[in-house]
């Protein structure tokens, strides 16, 4: 069993995608007993907050089931919980570091670099492109789990 944990700034848009869309992948792959997957936040701003609308939308055109959901901020626990933790940014990375005081056991990655490209998922909140988004992290999360499968 491999838990996986997406992380990005608010838990709204990057990472519930990454979460709904990687769920998708595993199902599909009939991987489903092999994975244990959620998503969380660096920041307490969006607490209890469900995915965001956009997101949502982005979702449902492609087909992604996606349920009703609470944003909540990473702990240190979910760092000794987790296999792996995949950041959705850069500065994603500097503050899981705050959070959980350093990666001993390597297990935090950006998504990106699972697919060989050291940059950052367009950010949706800013770009208002869902599409780059979706693109984007469909590409992270295949390479993931080809990767890891
Ligand atoms: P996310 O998007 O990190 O992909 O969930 C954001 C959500 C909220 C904010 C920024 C990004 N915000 O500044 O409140």
């Amino acid at each position: 069993m491999k838990k996986v944990l997406f992380v990005c700034l608010g838990n709204i848009c990057r990472s519930p995608m990454a979460e709904f869309i990687f769920k998708d992948m595993v199902k599909r792959a009939g991987l489903e007993k092999d994975f244990y997957i959620e998503s969380a936040a660096t920041s307490d701003e969006e607490w209890g907050n469900d995915v965001y609308p956009m997101a949502k939308q982005k979702l449902y055109e492609e087909g992604i089931p996606f349920a009703k959901r609470r944003a909540r901020q990473m702990t240190r626990a979910d760092y000794d919980k987790f296999d792996l933790i995949c950041a959705m940014d850069l500065s994603n990375l500097r503050n899981i570091d705050r959070i959980t005081g350093g990666d001993p056991d390597g297990k935090v990655s950006l998504l990106l670099d699972w697919a060989g490209e050291h940059r950052s998922i367009s950010d949706p909140w800013y770009t208002r492109d869902f599409d780059a988004a979706y693109n984007d992290i469909v590409r992270g999360c295949e390479a993931l789990l080809e990767k890891i499968r």
